[in-house]
């Protein structure tokens, strides 16, 4: 039987296959191409960069918890012209996967002097703006928790740059579809989501907590179900705009319950931490669970999901 076709159309951008690679959890690129080809992916985002290089946050700044993992880094980055100078030569360099720039700052002017920067430098796709870090004094999640904030900043960025721009939306919020809304409506033509939840976790023994900045923000296979619903939500209410699903992603499987429920594309994070093979092992699971399946492309599983036409019981909040 012929190879299922497992490229995706998102917004603007092609990508070879839907897997991509989550910012913060895969470095720059170079870190894991010693491992495997990095060129078999479907899209690569860097650490989010920042105008200024910043040391992070005090340690400690990693927790693991039940099914997940916490954390606290504090956007640390080597800041935007060291970025150019020693890091996008590699990323350049690559065949296969759409790079993207995830960018971060304390203020609109900082990001639109980020997008300024960047948007001539060859070998950049597009940008995935953090609206949504939780770890930092200023900016990052501030602006994505508020709609009319999340406006504000998108609508700057996107009059700043060509490239393509991919809004990552919070989980921290009552309502992630008014966020969504609002990110769509001022210029983002992609919207990933979810960002991690802020969490805490406390060591008993010594009634302290376990990261130094207390709270941080929540990955990993326990905060999927969450995601899930996210993704689905903005799907309904925004069934024009791709999204990329992010949230717990460790297997084939965990992938295509993203895509069934709207997201053309996913990011694998914190799997990477637990198995740095998880991308392309999940890429040939999709090969695998295609074929199994007859299913000619990926594309098939977009928004799939079989939901109940009366959905009853269901809050207002989640159904729309
Ligand atoms: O602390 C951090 O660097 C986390 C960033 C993020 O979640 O976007």
């Amino acid at each position: 039987m012929k190879q299922p076709d497992l490229s995706i159309r998102l917004g603007p951008l092609n990508l070879q296959n839907p897997v991509m690679t989550a910012s913060g959890t895969f470095g720059y690129g170079p870190e894991y191409h010693r491992l495997y080809d990095v060129n078999l992916l479907g899209g690569i985002v860097t650490k989010s960069i920042t105008l200024k290089p910043r040391p992070g946050n005090p340690a400690p700044r990693i927790y693991e918890t039940p099914s997940g993992m916490l954390n606290s880094i504090g956007l640390q980055n080597v800041g935007v012209e060291a970025f150019v100078k020693t890091k996008l030569p590699f990323l350049r360099g690559l065949r296969g996967p759409k790079v993207i720039v995830s960018l971060a700052g304390e203020s609109v002017s900082e990001y639109v002097a980020l997008a300024r920067r960047l948007d001539g430098e060859k070998g950049i796709d597009g940008f995935e703006l953090n609206i949504s870090c939780p770890n930092c004094e200023q900016g990052g999640m501030e602006f994505g928790v508020d709609p009319r904030g999340t406006a504000r900043l998108v609508k700057a960025v996107a009059a700043a740059t060509r490239r393509p721009l991919i809004v990552k939306l919070s989980p921290n919020v009552t309502d992630v579809v008014a966020i969504a809304r609002a990110a769509a409506g001022a210029g983002a033509q992609i919207l990933s989501l979810i960002n991690t939840l802020v969490g805490l976790a406390v060591d008993p023994a010594r009634w302290k907590p376990r990261i130094a900045t207390v709270t941080g923000g929540l990955s990993g296979p326990a905060i999927r179900p969450v995601a899930l619903r996210m993704v689905w939500q903005v799907h309904r209410a925004l069934p024009k705009i791709p999204l990329i699903g992010i949230g717990g992603i460790l297997t084939a499987a965990d992938a295509v319950e993203f895509m069934l429920c709207g997201a053309s594309a996913f990011q694998v994070g914190t799997a990477n931490y637990v198995n740095p093979q998880a991308p392309v092992e999940i890429l040939q699971g999709l090969r695998t669970y295609l074929t199994e399946r007859k299913l000619v492309s990926a594309k098939k599983l977009v928004g799939g999901l079989k939901v109940p036409r009366v959905l009853r019981g269901i809050p207002k909040v989640v159904a729309g």
